[in-house]
């Protein structure tokens, strides 16, 4: 089929300079890097022509290290393979500051973006990715603010701040981060990222929702059963324990990249496609959700941690509490699964179940909706026929899939599930999926803001896990339970769907 349609991006974007600040840091090294380049590889060209990328960290090193250094990353992470005719195009607007933690750092920002500007011949556009821990963000926008690096946002050029996740450790550490921003910022100037908008099946939930019939009329209590989000990983802690540990499952993904995605499942028709209006939308979804005091969490959440193991190659792997870096202390959970309910006219009664974990079986992340059981009066009237479901992998695998009954050709009337599949690969072919980091770099650039959390949903979705954190801030009054690495997570999780007469769908 090639009728397509394209809804047009508002103006391409004029040329500017991303600086990355912690730039040999590990989002650089395996994301923003690669990302930067794949909008910049031929046969892609998205990146406005002539703009440049600037690394700055504190890290001494020279041009050439650097540049040596991106290449390898890029080698290593990117979508796309290097080309090293695109790769020279692309490195030629690569350069490198150190000093980001010294006392005259920013005033060599300064005089370095404007060296940039002026070699280029491009306008002092500027992108300010905070990609530095959390508690750094204050600091930087108060240096930038105070080196003169920030314009006006009604000025002729624009200085756009990009925050990573996680806004925050709870809601007060988030209000603060909010208010250090506002206070140098103005909002449309603020970039709050969360990848999981950018991944492709995230933003196909919108497209799949409003431009066909069949499942927005479908979309609620009266038609579907229950809804799981299934967002499990393969990896394990890795190098990250000092974060990681600080944070843990819930933090690290509940409280942003599944409430985000959640949103987008069950939010109404937003007015039109203006980013105000999505972000609305989604807001008003958190708005509906059930609060999840620390009695409700006691028995609608499960936290676990993986112990040893064997990982989805076969190969035997530590514990959590094993993973170097970890203290022995650690509270950490690297598992969460839960229940929760929208309470508002679409949603009303409908459980939606959440599980997200490390060392899981595989790394899949799915969402399924099943849809209510027939009345079992024909076909089913002695037999239990399996609902109708709707699975929408997100990744890996991109895809949807339908689950419908059907009559087994033949004599005798047999009726057999069956599964209808649509495969981004088959369909699209390989590597037609951008990363999401493209995508998110590329609005930032456009000033595009649908696709970031706006400071309300974040503030929002800290209230909503407050309760939960509360609780088992608690460790004596909820235990910590185990699930073996490799494995789909722990019993209690399973209990936790059998107890409301469901079971996990494998993602
Ligand atoms: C990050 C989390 O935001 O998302 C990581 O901090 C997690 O712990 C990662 O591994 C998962 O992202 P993806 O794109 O691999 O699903």
């Amino acid at each position: 089929m090639d009728n397509l349609l394209t809804v047009q991006r508002a103006q391409p974007a004029p040329p500017c300079t991303v600086v990355i600040f912690g730039a040999s840091g590990d989002l650089a090294k395996r994301k923003l890097i690669p990302a930067l380049y794949n909008l910049v590889a031929c046969g892609q060209g998205m990146m406005p022509a002539k703009s440049a990328v600037l690394g700055f960290a504190r890290r001494e090193m020279s041009l050439d290290q650097f540049r040596q250094s991106a290449h390898d990353w890029t080698t290593r992470f990117s979508r796309l393979k290097v080309d090293e005719a695109c790769w020279a195009t692309f490195a030629d607007g690569l350069d490198y500051l150190s000093g980001l933690d010294r006392a005259d750092g920013f005033a060599k920002l300064k005089a370095k973006l404007e060296a940039i500007e002026k070699a280029r011949g491009i306008p002092p556009n500027r992108v300010y990715y905070l990609a530095t821990p959390p508690e750094a963000i204050g600091e930087s926008v108060e240096r930038l603010a105070q080196a003169g690096l920030i314009n006006a946002p009604d000025a002729p050029n624009f200085s756009s701040v990009v925050v990573e996740k996680p806004i925050g450790h709870d809601l007060p550490s988030a209000l603060e981060t909010n208010r250090v921003l506002v206070k140098h910022l103005d909002e449309s100037q603020i970039f709050r990222i969360d990848h999981y908008l950018g991944k492709e099946t995230v933003q196909n939930l919108l497209v799949l929702r409003f431009s066909n019939n069949i499942f927005e009329r479908l979309w609620g209590s009266r038609n579907v059963d229950h809804v799981q989000i299934t967002v499990a990983e393969a990896e394990g802690v890795g190098t990250r324990a000092a974060f990681y540990d600080r944070a843990g499952a819930l933090r690290d993904m509940v409280q942003n990249h599944i409430l985000q995605t959640l949103s987008l499942l069950t939010m109404e028709a937003p007015v039109s496609l203006d980013a105000t209006a999505i972000r609305d939308a989604k807001l008003n979804v958190l708005r509906t959700i059930r609060p999840i005091t620390p009695e409700h969490a006691r028995a609608n959440t499960v936290r676990a941690r993986y112990g040893a193991g064997v990982d989805a190659d076969g190969k035997q792997v530590a514990g959590y509490m094993d993973e170097p870096g970890v203290p022995d202390n650690s509270r950490a959970e690297t598992f969460v699964a839960l229940k929760m309910y929208i309470d508002n006219w679409r949603w009303s009664g409908v459980p939606f179940f959440i599980r997200t974990g490390k060392r899981m079986k595989r790394r899949a992340s799915s969402i399924y909706v099943q849809f209510k059981d027939v009345p079992q009066i024909l076909f089913n009237r002695d037999s239990v026929i399996p609902a109708n479901a709707l699975t929408i992998r997100i990744q890996p695998d991109e895809g949807f899939s339908f689950d419908v009954m059907t009559k087994r050709p033949g004599l005798d009337l047999v009726l057999q599930p069956v599964r209808m599949n649509l495969s981004y690969r088959t369909a699209f072919g390989d590597g037609a999926s951008p990363d999401g980091y493209e995508r998110l770099l590329l609005d930032v650039m456009d000033g595009d803001h649908t696709l970031f959390p706006s400071a309300q949903f974040v503030e929002k979705s800290w209230e909503l896990v407050q309760g939960i954190s509360d609780l088992w801030s608690d460790g004596a009054r909820v235990p910590m339970a185990e699930y073996p690495a490799g494995s789909w997570g722990p019993n209690e999780a399973d209990e936790l769907i059998r107890t409301a007469g469901r079971v996990w769908h494998e993602p």
